[in-house]
């Protein structure tokens, strides 16, 4: 089985989200489970000189964007036993940053474009291309309007992956008719139509084979109107061919055991997992005491988090007996309040406004809860390391977070983290008055969370195989 993954983002190479985290590491265990996976992405100028130095071209030619002929070049490097190819185009791709051009269109057209023209040039055909989010709903559309007449192209069969149904890549119909040659019929409202324009997004939910999205609970949710975002009736109209499958994270990088950047590895001994804290509290400059809790908030700093409710209760969340570590970056209003409440309370709250993976590992080992109140969250990453550092989730209700985090039940001794159903401030304020409540006071309660989030496994291994399935029905 040969599959295609086409990306805009994958780490070790270029990460704006979450997105980037499962690109960088599902095709590594697909290939473990036997299949020949291979990743394509745009060469964007953030790749580091490390990279780009290591790559080497394997085809050069040119295609058609709109009337315009334009330069292609693959270049392919191997990373952890992963094949990528990179797309090749200074004009389009070599610009800071990953997304927020004007010219979005253009350049995500000519990545999908490229991606279909390119395959027979690599000696590469694909049985399955898996496409993800907005940037290559394209793909799917372009093969079944201009290429799958041709033998090359017609047994490939598509399948898109929504990690966040609330980025669609609409733009103008004309745009889309200049880029894409395609027929009237393409933009009535069952076709590409959205919101007046066209949206790539949709393109890819209405054309490829199958849809997944990243967690049950999300695949379920998108089919309402509240979380729909305006696609709902389509994906109710698709629910057969839709599944949600969640996301896992990479077990070597997220390893308490062996991550390089904690001072004291770990996995199920507290006093271990104390050290950590212990070492961040002096390295952050918050008082360094052992019983009071350590609250983490390691995220975009966005509405989408959550961050409104937090905002709307923060002087009662810093009125407990808590501290509270927040990482990321985000709206600046956001940033404003962490510093704010940072200078206040020097000993007990730490913004930093950045972004820093070793940092992050740290926070996680040192914390003893995770805060993720997310609106919506289709699957959610954080909560899944949280998990593996033994950092007890305090989540909404809500997509990837219902599915994998088990609320703390005291009377049946079952759970995992604590949870809350409505997006309300005050239920999440009652929420980690609870989990602060347990910590301090009934030790026994503490120490049965942290036993059963050891029993949970956020590897890869389950997801890749329900992936494999779906990839077998589509092909047979
Ligand atoms: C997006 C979603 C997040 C998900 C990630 C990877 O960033 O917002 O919930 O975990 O994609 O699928």
């Amino acid at each position: 089985m040969k599959v295609l993954f086409a990306a805009s983002e994958a780490v070790p190479f270029i990460k704006t989200g979450g997105l980037a985290d499962v690109i960088g590491s599902l095709p590594k265990e697909l290939i473990g489970q036997g299949l020949d996976v291979r990743v394509i992405l745009p060469k964007y100028g953030g790749i580091t000189a490390k990279y780009r130095d290591a790559m080497t071209t394997a085809v050069k030619h040119n295609i058609y964007v709109g009337w315009r002929k334009q330069y292609i070049g693959i270049e392919v490097l191997q990373q952890d036993g992963v094949t990528f190819y990179f797309v090749d185009n200074e004009y389009y791709f070599n610009r800071s940053g990953i997304y927020g051009y004007g010219d979005e269109a253009e350049r995500f057209g000519f990545f999908c474009k490229g991606v279909i023209e390119t395959l027979p040039l690599l000696d590469f055909q694909p049985d399955v291309i898996h496409c993800h989010d907005w940037q290559t709903g394209m793909i799917p559309v372009l093969l079944k309007a201009h290429y799958q007449h041709l033998p090359f192209y017609s047994e490939i069969k598509t399948i898109s992956t929504v990690h966040n149904l609330k980025y669609q890549g609409v733009f103008s119909q004309s745009l889309f008719k200049e880029l894409f040659g395609l027929s009237d019929d393409h933009f009535t409202g069952t076709a590409l139509e959205l919101h007046g324009g066209a949206s790539f997004l949709k393109g890819g939910l209405l054309y490829s084979d199958r849809i997944t999205t990243v967690s049950q609970t999300y695949a379920e949710e998108i089919q309402t109107p509240y979380y729909g975002e305006h696609l709902d009736s389509l994906l109710r109209h698709r629910k057969d061919q839709l599944t949600g499958i969640v996301n896992g994270i990479d077990y070597e990088v997220f390893d308490p055991m062996s991550d390089p950047h904690l001072v004291v590895n770990y996995r199920d001994s507290l006093p271990k997992k104390l050290q950590n804290k212990t070492a961040l509290q002096e390295r952050l400059g918050l008082a360094v005491k052992a019983d009071v809790p350590m609250v983490a908030l390691v995220t975009r700093l966005v509405q989408q988090k959550g961050l409104d409710l937090i905002q709307h209760v923060l002087t009662e969340i810093l009125s407990l007996d808590i501290q509270l570590v927040v990482l990321g970056t985000g709206e600046y209003g956001y940033e404003e309040m962490f510093k704010h409440a940072a200078q206040k309370y020097p000993d007990k709250v730490s913004a930093q406004i950045c972004f820093d993976e070793a940092l992050a590992h740290q926070i996680y080992a040192a914390s003893d809860m995770f805060l993720m109140p997310s609106q919506f969250e289709p699957c959610g990453i954080g909560q899944l390391i949280a998990l593996r550092y033994r950092s007890a989730p305090i989540v909404r209700e809500t997509g990837g977070l219902k599915d994998t985090v088990q609320p703390y039940n005291e009377f049946t001794g079952e759970g995992t983290g604590f949870t809350f159903r409505d997006y309300n401030a005050h239920d999440m304020l009652h929420t980690i008055r609870r989990a602060v409540f347990f910590y301090k006071n009934d030790r026994d309660a503490w120490l049965k969370i942290q036993q059963n989030m050891k029993k949970g496994d956020f590897s890869w291994k389950k997801s890749a195989q329900q992936y494999i399935g779906l990839y077998k029905e589509m092909v047979k």
